[in-house]
């Protein structure tokens, strides 16, 4: 079996692209098998992982449990709202607590940023970042681009603009750091307020007229505003926002080709995009959901072989 370069997942920026390659062959089985009549295999039978999820999700946390029900190990969760840490409780004890029930590997959503870098220097556990407040969210950028590779064949040469609250979002981030070691090209398209000043130092096009960015793209990658995340405004109002940034279906019509859009969600449908694009031919929205099982299946297997119980 190829192996990973690293021995959790923490993030994009420590993978390379063998790395991601990697992963995405062992999806392409592992999609194979959730499209079956049959869709489980016994592969993990004997491994136990622990959901721990401080920060609320739908589609990450569900997409994790069933990829892990899928490869049939045994799962425990773990959600803040109804923890012991309301009692005081360090995270490191809340984990620790939780391993010594012989977890093998920990899926993790913390509002912290580096939170997961900070647990592996304290816990044997292997790790998987499912979202570190608005640094990265790996799982959502590989599935990302593996949808895009499915419709396009390779990410190579293909431009791809992030368009939104680009500064408050992990999923940003991941998918410059993803696309970018794929061979794509990246552009940012949002307010100025919304786009952090590093940007272009890290080589990402910065476009503030979304016509233009459209123009310019193959694939629109649609982000939401972050209101949860924002202490003061960084526009006059949604309705200005939505008339700057929000993709329409006579936005789309209006330049001359056909492109990809997608959103990892949850989607605020008026805003960043209308119903309409999110529902049309050119969104693979719920492609990006499908495919999120079996790349989270293939996250999971390739560490599980890193796992050393003596
Ligand atoms: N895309 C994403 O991370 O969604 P959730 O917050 O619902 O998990």
């Amino acid at each position: 079996m190829k192996d990973l370069s690293v021995d959790n997942l923490l993030g994009i920026k420590q993978l390379n692209e063998n790395d991601i390659n990697i992963i995405f062959e062992t999806a392409d089985s592992f999609k194979r098998v959730i499209n079956r009549p049959i869709r489980k295999v016994p592969t993990l039978r004997d491994i136990t992982i622990a959901n721990l999820f401080f920060e609320n999700s739908t589609r990450t946390k569900l997409s994790f449990e069933l990829a892990q029900k899928r490869l049939s190990a045994d799962i425990i969760n773990f959600s803040a709202g109804s923890s012991s840490l309301k009692k005081g409780e360090t995270l490191i004890d809340t984990v620790n607590n939780i391993l010594s029930m012989k977890v093998d590997i920990v899926v993790m959503r913390h509002p912290l940023p580096g939170a997961h870098q900070f647990l592996s220097r304290h816990i044997d556990a292997k790790i998987i970042n499912a979202g570190d407040g608005t640094h990265e969210h790996p799982t959502q950028a590989l599935l990302d681009c593996y949808s895009i590779r499915e419709r396009l064949g390779s990410l190579k040469g293909k431009k791809v603009v992030i368009v939104g609250d680009i500064m408050h979002s992990r999923v940003a981030l991941s998918n410059i750091f993803a696309l970018q070691k794929l061979g794509a090209k990246v552009m940012v398209c949002g307010p100025t307020t919304l786009i952090p000043k590093y940007i272009s130092q890290i080589g990402v096009l910065v476009e503030n007229n979304l016509k233009k960015a459209l123009e310019w793209c193959d694939v629109a990658n649609m982000l939401r505003i972050q209101l949860e995340r924002q202490d003061i405004s960084y526009f006059p109002s949604l309705r200005e926002y939505k008339t700057l940034y929000g993709l329409s279906k006579p936005m789309l019509d209006k330049i001359n080709k056909d492109i990809i859009v997608m959103h990892p969600g949850p989607i605020n449908r008026g805003v960043e995009i209308t119903s309409e694009v999110a529902d049309s031919s050119n969104s693979i929205i719920l492609d990006q959901v499908e495919n999120g099982v079996a790349i989270r299946m293939a996250i999971i297997y390739l560490l599980s072989s890193k796992i050393n119980r003596i």
